[in-house]
């Protein structure tokens, strides 16, 4: 994962670097470093440290160094532990190179015993580093920088991309890219790098996306674009006038909690988006205004499709859907199964991204695969695409960010509505996706003719109203969760969370949400399987919570699993619909919410689930925006 980010050009780099790090923490916080030529003296100046770049900023800002040649990293560990000498920048030994890195260099080991035994000394236990040390070997070899360039990527396998400064050629910065993505902003006299081009938008919205398997030599000036082979490529600049916006967290203490209650505007923007989407004739869905709610129309164009690059024929002869996806993307999916096949009668697998690169691929020309992600860099997600895009196969991708790898590389884009998520822990992307799925399900099965417009419309208006049960759920029970709830729950060291039929995946979510924010052990069954094996976990020091569904035959079953659990003095706590009263009367703590249509059970219960579990991690005093370990986008397989 990782952010990098680099400056050449006429101006001080270190102002430019450190705005740009501050908008790639998302990408990981760590540890944070800088690195620069200082003009004063023309060496390498530099400061790393662990943490994000908050604490980087307080110890440089005590310093004055600065160059007109620099850059930056905001790191995700994953080779060496978090600590100031893995943070980046590294260096060959002589520090003259000084390298910072995206990405892991497989079999790195033996590249660093190799150089160990060549008298190589290593500061760090990265793979990174290296990369410095070998490119120092390299160098001094080949009578240019490319041909170095074209003998190193050889010599490196994985995913990857760097930015090199050699101090010898101040007026250089040095890039390379492969499967992990890197671009250039053309300013005058003066480049921008970065891992993603939000971290200058201000600056230029001239870009030029590299290539995969390219490296280019950069200076304020001029771009030389090479193959991996030394070919020179071809430079597109591209026009792309997104800027990066900085969100406010408004009166909330979290991001979090902001983005909860966001959901019911995010929910209703995309429907509404959805419904006037007959007057959108491109890509540019932004420039689609906020007057979405008075569409009453129940005439659906068929510029969704052109959106999809699916014709008719496509559509009719499906034969089977397919959606990939990671985390709460993954469980979202796994929600909007039940869609596709409640509503279009369509075959559905779900796939995990990890996964589904080393499975069997059969290629069925009639399937289509909807790739589920919120950033839509997700490397596991997006390197699933690229394989299925290799067999001619329709792909979807269904995101909230227009300008991600994703939506560039899929043949179709459903975009969501939901506005930018800052905190790690997915909230109002996860309810958006599953509001988009419905929404899609029912326009498909309309267009198949499984359904009748009205039906359609009526989905539409479900969906108006699952977003309003979702806020009113929370407001609800408000007051009991953070006056008496979240102190008592937040006691506990470990939960189980139950779930059947469509609450099965929710009830993944719900384990996920409270893991990776509160740290406190989770683990999530389907409610049927309790009797077979985890039921032996029942005691009173392990609340069991369950999310009852809307089907009536399911219900009843929830029932029976409830009574299990009752049966052995366990812990309940129930997610319910009003007139439950069956298993409402089981709980040690009952949520009851207003009933809504039966599939969309799930979206009404999220904000409600979200809530419970914030309020039972601020008890903890976690970081909640930024749990420890993780990174708001997965960009290593
Ligand atoms: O950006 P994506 O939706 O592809 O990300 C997938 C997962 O990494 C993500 O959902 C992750 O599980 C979140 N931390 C969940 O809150």
């Amino acid at each position: 994962m990782c952010g990098i980010v680099g400056y050449i050009g006429d101006k001080r780099c270190r102002q430019n670097v450190f705005q740009g790090l501050t908008r790639l923490e998302y990408r990981g916080y760590d540890s944070a470093g800088f690195v620069c030529i200082d003009s004063n003296h023309n060496h390498f100046a530099f400061h790393k440290e662990a943490g994000g770049v908050d604490p980087l900023a307080r110890v440089i800002n005590e310093t004055k160094f600065d160059g007109t040649i620099g850059m930056g990293h905001t790191r995700w560990a994953t080779h060496g532990v978090v600590d100031q000498a893995n943070s980046h920048p590294h260096f060959n030994c002589k520090k003259s190179i000084a390298i910072v890195h995206n990405g892991i260099i497989e079999g790195y080991e033996h590249l660093r015993e190799k150089l160990i035994n060549e008298g190589h000394e290593f500061y760090s236990t990265t793979d990174t580093e290296v990369i410095a040390h070998l490119f120092g070997t390299i160098l001094p070899q080949h009578d240019t920088i490319k041909n170095a360039l074209i003998e190193l990527v050889s010599q490196l396998h994985g995913a990857f991309s760097f930015v090199l400064i050699l101090e010898d050629h101040p007026d250089q910065l040095i890039l390379v890219r492969h499967r992990s993505p890197l671009v250039i902003g053309v300013g005058n006299n003066e480049m921008f790098v970065a891992s993603d081009f939000l971290a200058f938008s201000d600056k230029t919205d001239n870009i030029v996306f590299m290539p995969d398997d390219s490296f280019a030599i950069l200076r304020k000036d001029g771009i030389e674009l090479y193959s991996f082979d030394g070919k020179p490529l071809e430079i597109t600049t591209e026009i792309i006038e997104a800027k990066f916006i900085d969100i406010d967290k408004q009166q909330f203490e979290h991001y979090m909690l902001k983005e909860i209650y966001d959901q019911k505007r995010s929910i209703t923007r995309t429907v509404s988006f959805y419904r006037v989407m007959g007057s959108c004739t491109d890509r540019a869905f932004s420039q689609i205004s906020a007057s979405f709610n008075n569409h009453k129309s129940t005439e659906y164009s068929d510029s969704i499709w052109r959106q999809l690059s699916l014709s008719k024929a496509q559509i009719n002869s499906l034969t089977q859907i397919n959606l990939v996806a990671a985390g709460s993307s993954w469980h979202a999916a796994r929600i909007a199964q039940f869609f596709f096949e409640t509503i279009c009668k369509i075959p559905t697998r779900i796939h995990l991204s990890s996964e589904f690169r080393y499975m069997p691929f059969f290629a069925d020309k009639n399937s289509i695969f909807i790739m589920v992600s919120q950033s839509g860099e997700t490397a596991d997600t997006l390197e699933a695409l690229r394989l299925i895009n290799s067999f001619e196969i329709s792909t979807i991708a269904l995101t909230n960010v227009p300008t991600s790898s994703m939506v560039r590389e899929a043949s179709g884009f459903l975009p969501m509505q939901a506005g930018p998520e800052i905190s790690v822990a997915s909230t109002k992307a996860f309810s958006t996706q599953v509001a988009t799925l419905y929404w899609f399900a029912n326009r498909l099965a309309l267009e198949r003719g499984d359904i009748t417009p009205e039906q359609m419309h009526e989905a539409e208006e479900d969906l108006f109203i699952a977003a309003e049960v979702l806020e009113a759920a929370i407001e609800i029970h408000k007051l009991r969760i953070t006056q008496e709830l979240a102190k008592k729950y937040a006691q506990y060291d470990r939960f189980i969370f139950l779930g059947r039929h469509i609450s099965y995946p929710f009830a993944m979510e719900a384990a996920l949400k409270l893991k990776e924010i509160s740290y406190i052990f989770a683990q999530c069954y389907p409610a049927g399987e309790l009797k077979h094996g985890p039921i032996a976990l029942i005691d009173d020091k392990t609340p069991i919570v369950i999310f009852s569904v809307l089907d009536d035959l399911i219900y009843r079953k929830i029932i029976s699993n409830a009574h299990e659990v009752k049966a052995r003095n366990g812990h309940l706590i129930v997610f319910a619909f009003e007139g439950q009263d069956d298993l409402i009367k089981l709980a040690d703590c009952a949520f009851v919410i207003p009933k809504i249509t039966p599939l969309l059970a799930p979206l009404a219960m999220t904000g409600l689930m979200q809530f419970f579990v914030y309020h039972i991690t601020r008890e903890l005093d976690r970081p909640i925006d930024k749990p420890r370990h993780l990174a708001k986008s997965v960009t290593v397989e």
